[in-house]
């Protein structure tokens, strides 16, 4: 079995439906939480060479639960805390997710991302991972959340997250922006799914307005302004990638 079937069987048994039906009309966004579960992952050896303690991570917006489980299971040593403010999503996941709560790996918060960063105390995370969550927050709001993520890790932690990062160039990112639409009406005409259709065409709207876009080179210097370092961005599916950065150790 190929590590994407794996994955693909390890979601259809825990989280079934929800994940299928992303899968279907969004690809990029189950391949993205593969992605970041695999980055943690790669921290985890890393780190499995000098020290064999914990790895603590904190999620942002874990949702039905689909990036959380990759995450779980990026490594046995692993204690997550994953934070989502929206009730309906987070229900989901505590029940999709509650044999990993009960045996103490899994805590969860329903706190909104500041919130709950603002409740951790410094240098205290060796990872924030996330995927599809910081697109949905205001500018203003983003910085302030990138400044604590900074805060709470420990240096030599790394921030992974997979997201919509918008190009530069704005007209590629208005094609590929087009395509995807294109590809919903497809998809949710078949299934006839309008409602679906009409929810993600709005959501559509909101995460691409002036003040929620998350731009490539925007996003890059303002996590350079809250000090992360090394920040690479991998995998990019069009108006999607995978960002990685790390809070240096001190010098
Ligand atoms: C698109 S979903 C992504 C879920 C999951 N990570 C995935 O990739 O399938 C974004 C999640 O972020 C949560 N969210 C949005 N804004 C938030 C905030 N300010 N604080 C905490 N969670 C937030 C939403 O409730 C939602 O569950």
């Amino acid at each position: 079995m190929s590590t994407h079937q794996n994955f693909d069987a390890m979601f259809s048994g825990v989280i079934g439906q929800d994940y299928q039906l992303l899968k279907l009309i969004c690809p990029f966004a189950t391949e993205m939480s593969r992605l970041v579960g695999e980055t943690v992952a790669a921290f985890c050896r890393r780190k499995d060479d000098t020290v064999h303690d914990t790895v603590h991570v904190l999620e942002l917006g874990g949702g039905t639960g689909i990036t959380t489980l990759s995450i779980l299971a990026a490594n046995q040593n692993l204690q997550l805390l994953s934070v989502d403010n929206e009730p309906a999503m987070q229900s989901q996941a505590r029940q999709n997710l509650q044999t990993w709560a009960e045996s103490g790996k899994l805590r969860f918060s329903g706190d909104d991302a500041l919130t709950a960063l603002r409740a951790q105390p410094g240098g205290s995370f060796d990872v924030l991972a996330s995927a599809y969550t910081l697109h949905n927050f205001q500018a203003d709001y983003r910085r302030l959340v990138l400044n604590e993520i900074y805060r709470i890790l420990k240096p030599g932690g790394w921030f992974i997250n997979g997201d919509r990062y918008a190009l530069d160039d704005v007209t590629a990112h208005t094609r590929n922006t087009q395509l995807e639409v294109a590809g919903y009406f497809k998809v949710l005409t078949d299934l006839n799914r309008l409602d679906l259709l009409e929810h993600w065409i709005i959501h559509l709207f909101n995460d691409e307005s002036e003040n929620h876009i998350m731009r490539e080179t925007t996003a890059i210097r303002q996590m350079t302004e809250s000090g992360f370092r090394q920040i690479d961005i991998k995998h990019r599916m069009d108006v999607n990638a995978l960002l990685v950065a790390v809070k240096p150790l001190p010098q």
